[in-house]
C-alpha cells in the first residue's frame, strides 16, 4: 500500500501566520504539523510516500525531509499547480500509485488514541484483498465543517455529504482514506463541485453506492484534533504538550518511529543526532540510544 500526504491549500483562515509558509509546516507544540501524519503512515507500515504541496512550499518539505532515506522510508513530491479538491492528489499521484492501494491523510489532521493501528490494518487489509475503502467518522458538535455521514433509520450510511448547511447526524469524516486501486479511476470521473473542487466525498459516495465503503465510527476515547484556526492549532499544541509532559515521552516523533519500527539501526539515529545539534528533541533521541 502507497501513502499520500496531501499538504496543499492557501491556509487562508491561518493568515497571517500562513502568508509565506504552508500550514502543515507550523508547529504543533514542537515539531512540524506534518510529522503527525507522517508518522502515522509510518507507525502502519506504510513506507513508501508521497508528499503533494503547492509549487512555492513543495521545496520546503523537500529540505525537511528529504527523501526520507535518514528514516528508512522513500518519499516523493508532487506539486498541485492549484487547490483544485483533495480528489485531485489521486489523479497528480496516479504514476506514483501505481497498480497498489493508497491511503490518503490529509497534512492537517491529527489523530491519537489506543487501538487505532488495530483499524488501520483491517482498512488495509479491506483494500488490498476485497477492494474495498475505509473511511472513519468522527462524533463531533460542529459536522457542517467537514464531510458529514448520512444514516437512514437503521444506521445504515447512505450519504457522505461535503460540508452541508444542515448536516443529518453528528459523524464528521476524519481526514485519513484508504483505497482501492480504482480510486484513480473514479477520481478521473468526478466533476468539480459548486466550489470547483474534486471533492473526496463525492468519491466516497462512489464507492457507497458501489456497496464498497465501509465507514469504521471511532470511540469517544479516540482524539482526532483539527488545526484548522488560531484556536484550534493552539488547543492541538497544548493538548501534545500535556500528555508528553504527563509521559516524559514523544508524540509522533518520526525518527523513534523509525527505529522502533526497524527502518533504521541504532548507527542511523546517531547520525541524525550528530546533525540536528543540541535542542530538547535530540536530548529525547539520545535516550533512545
Ligand atoms: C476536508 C474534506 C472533508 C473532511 C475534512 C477533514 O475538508 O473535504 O470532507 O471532513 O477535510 O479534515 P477541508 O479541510 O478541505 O475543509
Amino acid at each position: 500500500m502507497k501513502g499520500i500526504i496531501l499538504a496543499g491549500g492557501l491556509g487562508s483562515r491561518l493568515y497571517p501566520a500562513t502568508k509565506v509558509v504552508s500550514k502543515q509546516l507550523l508547529p504543533v507544540y514542537d515539531k512540524p504539523m506534518i510529522y503527525y501524519p507522517l508518522s502515522l503512515l509510518m507507525m502502519s507500515k506504510i513506507t513508501d510516500i508521497l508528499i503533494i504541496s503547492t509549487p512555492q512550499d513543495i521545496h520546503l518539505y523537500q529540505r525537511l525531509l528529504d527523501n526520507g532515506s535518514s528514516l528508512g522510508i522513500k518519499l516523493t513530491y508532487i506539486e498541485q499547480p492549484k487547490p483544485e479538491g483533495l480528489a485531485q492528489a489521486f489523479i497528480l499521484g496516479k504514476d506514483f500509485i501505481g497498480d497498489d492501494c493508497v491511503c490518503l491523510v490529509l497534512g492537517d489532521n491529527i489523530f491519537y488514541g489506543q487501538g487505532f493501528s488495530f483499524l488501520i490494518q483491517a482498512a488495509i487489509n479491506r483494500a488490498t484483498k476485497e477492494q474495498m475503502a475505509t473511511i472513519f467518522g468522527y462524533y463531533v458538535k460542529d459536522p457542517q465543517r467537514y464531510g458529514v455521514v448520512s444514516f437512514n433509520d437503521k444506521k445504515e450510511v447512505i450519504e457522505i455529504q461535503e460540508k452541508p448547511v444542515n448536516p443529518k447526524s453528528k459523524f464528521a469524516v476524519i481526514g485519513l482514506y484508504f483505497f482501492p486501486n480504482k480510486v484513480i479511476e473514479i477520481a478521473k470521473k468526478i466533476k468539480p463541485s459548486n466550489r470547483g473542487e474534486l471533492e473526496i466525498s463525492e468519491v466516497n459516495n462512489y464507492f457507497l453506492k458501489e456497496k464498497s465503503l465501509k465507514v469504521e465510527l471511532m470511540d469517544k476515547e479516540f482524539v482526532w484534533l483539527d488545526t484548522g484556526t488560531q484556536d484550534s492549532l493552539l488547543e492541538a499544541s497544548n493538548f501534545i504538550k500535556t500528555i508528553e509532559k504527563r509521559q516524559g515521552l514523544k508524540i509522533a516523533c518520526i525518527e523513534e518511529i523509525a527505529i522502533k519500527k526497524g527502518y533504521i539501526l541504532k548507527s542511523d539515529l546517531k547520525n541524525i543526532i550528530n546533525s540536528m545539534g543540541a535542542s530538547n528533541y535530540s536530548e529525547y533521541l539520545k535516550k533512545l540510544i
